[in-house]
């Protein structure tokens, strides 16, 4: 591991995160170490990393001043790295001109981008980041997705009334359980190849035609979109919103699919934009009994109805399980790839002196231009916070 640089090019406030259910951490001893040799030096919050798995006094030995819990917490610091916005508490206390970057929950976020702006805060706000392949080792959005996926069947194999592989027995052979999942990005593929791991027999269904390619090189069945509506454009490696016609279409034919799957996750996604909805109630009655649900679109509205962030609820003896929060549920590496993910960002807008976003801006530096939020005093995305983007 690098040593210190010798050069203080600033200071950096590492929060103990404080939302409901949140056990990650944005930064990990590693990080520290590794920002410390660029000169950077480190105050963390007493028991920032505890729900992680990571105790004060690894980030003492990785070199960091751990700072209790108050009233002038952030004060003096030039950056904070969180995962979720930080307190208004604490943003007062940072001075003009600081950074924050973190997952700041962009859209429609007035209140928070208010106080950014009267701060004179320069915010990064990590859902924003291009995914482009450059910004390929920063981006959290996939390291964390990455991961839901992959709980998201773990969840539905515990819940299951049935084995995952095909076992051979003395009773007889039991058939490998069918798996259904909708949307192939991130978490989809992953969910795919867990799944696979396991030993089910997996069905996925997308919108992009990018995405046929990747789910069989995964050992996937590409469900295709319906044919007679167009598909919807694609923009940034994202789909854009598919009109109700096309939905509605592609409920139909998912519907077959449906009533033949044991376990169906759900990851289809339009940034921004409320979680297409591709399962109908009447869609989950015609389901097996016993099968189950998991929806980790279930924050953007679902892309199954009846499900609720957090909780598992029964409907027509299927269990839908509303897989919010999962990241946090494998916390220790979750933080510990949202720490290098952050690291990755932090590097990138460090200049020899220090933060250096104005010049990345007039060079028009695709990534600090794609997700800095706010900086002296203006808001860069204000349709999307104000929610008409
Ligand atoms: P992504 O953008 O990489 O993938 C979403 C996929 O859905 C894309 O491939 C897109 O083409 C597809 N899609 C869009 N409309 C569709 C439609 N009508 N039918 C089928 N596919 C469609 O997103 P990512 O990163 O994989 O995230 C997936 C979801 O998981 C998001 O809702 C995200 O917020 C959520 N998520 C949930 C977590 C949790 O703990 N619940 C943690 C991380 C992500």
């Amino acid at each position: 591991m690098a040593e210190p640089s010798g050069v203080d090019v600033g200071a950096v406030l590492i929060l103990r995160e404080r939302s409901a259910g949140e056990s990650r951490v944005a930064a990990t001893p590693e990080t520290v170490r590794r920002l410390r040799a660029r000169g950077l030096n480190f105050q963390v919050e007493l028991g920032a990393g505890l729900a992680a798995g990571y105790a004060d006094q690894d980030y003492a030995d990785a070199g960091a001043s751990l700072v209790e819990p108050g009233a002038g917490l952030g004060a003096g610091v030039d950056a904070v790295l969180c995962v979720n916005p930080p307190a208004a508490a604490v943003l007062e206390q940072l001075k003009p001109g600081a950074l924050v970057a973190g997952l700041l929950a962009p859209y429609g976020a007035s209140g928070l981008v208010e106080q950014l702006q009267a701060r004179q805060l320069s915010a990064l706000a990590l859902e924003l980041l291009p995914r482009i392949s450059r910004a390929q080792s920063m981006d959290v959005l996939s390291s964390q997705a990455n991961i839901a996926g992959y709980k998201a069947v773990l969840l539905a194999a515990a819940a299951l009334d049935r084995y995952v592989p095909m076992l051979m027995t003395a009773a007889g052979t039991i058939q490998p359980a069918r798996a259904l999942i909708l949307g192939a990005g991130v978490a989809g593929l992953q969910a795919l190849a867990t799944a696979r791991r396991l030993g089910a027999v997996v069905y996925v269904s997308d919108v992009r035609p990018a995405a046929k390619e990747q789910v069989e090189s995964l050992g996937g069945r590409f469900v295709s979109p319906p044919e007679q509506e167009e598909r919807p454009a694609e923009s940034g490696g994202y789909a854009k919103a598919a009109s109700e016609a096309f939905l509605a279409a592609q409920r139909q034919q998912l519907a077959e699919q449906l009533a033949l799957a044991d376990m169906v996750i759900c990851t289809a996604q339009v940034p921004g934009r409320r979680a297409p909805l591709l399962i109908s109630e009447e869609m989950v009655a015609g389901m097996r009994p016993g099968s189950v649900v998991v929806d980790l679109a279930v924050a953007q509205g679902g892309n199954c109805a009846g499900t609720v962030c957090g909780q598992t609820v029964e409907r027509h003896g299927v269990q839908l399980i509303g897989g919010d929060g999962l990241p946090s549920s494998v916390a220790n590496h979750a933080s510990a790839l949202y720490a290098r993910n952050l690291a990755a960002l932090v590097e990138h807008v460090l200049g020899e002196g220090g933060f250096s976003l104005d010049q990345q801006l007039e060079q028009e530096d695709p990534i600090v231009a794609g997700c800095l939020l706010t900086h002296a005093g203006a808001c860069r995305f204000p349709d999307l916070v104000s929610g008409a983007n």
